[in-house]
């Protein structure tokens, strides 16, 4: 596991889009897992910026999230749809056909979640996937308790992501129960995973994550496991490691 430990927030946002970039300057048909929340807004707007320089393209590019809120369809503000349109895919060149985002709204959950990994498959695989972590060590929306064979799968939130979550939503009312998520078996697949975590909120479960045993009470313990693991950390967030 590699560790990188920037300055702030801003400098972790850099340092992850210049990661992305290099995937697509070195392999323009790349595939990259992209995740949402709060952490990679900055690098989304980094590799925004650096698209707009000419540095790369999105032409050639498959993408595929992490998850989606289950029955939210796409048009909903808050669905992670919605999100990725907001902060990348509408201002960089990607052909709509190669956005896979799981769709909240199938109706037959288990059939999405089959098609959803043999598009991964189809693609190649994934060459480059982002992450960020929960308070409580889910990676995805793999909560803690999780089976680490599993693949995309519907999933069951739990109270303090929901809770977590909120600050998004008008209420806590209003966050989703449950997700569809890659599962650890499709995470671990992946062939290189950056990390991302910002203040000190994530401290602790950080260095559960990386110090810790491999537990599926803290599903990114799995991680340790993983041949090409980038951790970027602000200061903050990598402040309990020694
Ligand atoms: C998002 C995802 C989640 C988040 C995690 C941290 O697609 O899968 O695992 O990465 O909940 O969220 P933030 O960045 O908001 O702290």
């Amino acid at each position: 596991m590699r560790i990188i430990v920037t300055e702030n927030y801003d400098e972790l946002s850099k340092k992850a889009a210049d990661i992305v970039a290099s995937q697509l300057i070195l392999k323009p048909r790349s595939v990259i897992g992209f995740a949402t929340g709060g952490t990679p807004i900055g690098m989304y707007k980094e590799i925004v910026k650096m698209y707009r320089e000419g540095k790369f393209s999105f032409k050639d590019v498959v993408t595929f999230n992490l998850d989606e809120y289950y029955g939210l369809d796409r048009e909903n503000p808050q669905s992670y749809y919605f999100y990725m349109m907001e902060h990348l895919f509408k201002y960089v060149d990607i052909d709509k056909n190669n956005i896979n985002i799981p769709d909240g709204r199938a109706e037959d959950i288990e059939k999405e979640c089959i098609e959803y990994e043999e598009k991964i498959e189809k693609a190649g695989g994934i060459d480059l996937q982002i992450l960020g972590i929960g308070k409580n060590g889910h990676i995805g929306f793999n909560e803690p308790d999780v089976k680490f064979e599993a693949k995309t799968h519907l999933v069951r939130l739990d109270e303090d992501t929901i809770k977590a979550n909120s600050r998004f939503f008008n209420s806590i009312e209003e966050v989703p129960t449950k997700a569809i998520s890659m599962g650890i078996k499709t995470i671990m697949h992946t062939r290189k995973i950056v990390l991302l975590a910002s203040g000190k909120e994530k401290a602790e479960i950080i260095e559960k994550m990386v110090n810790g045993p491999i537990t599926p009470d803290v599903p990114a313990s799995i991680l340790q496991l993983h041949p090409d693991v980038t951790l970027i950390l602000d200061r903050e967030a990598a402040s309990q490691l020694n």
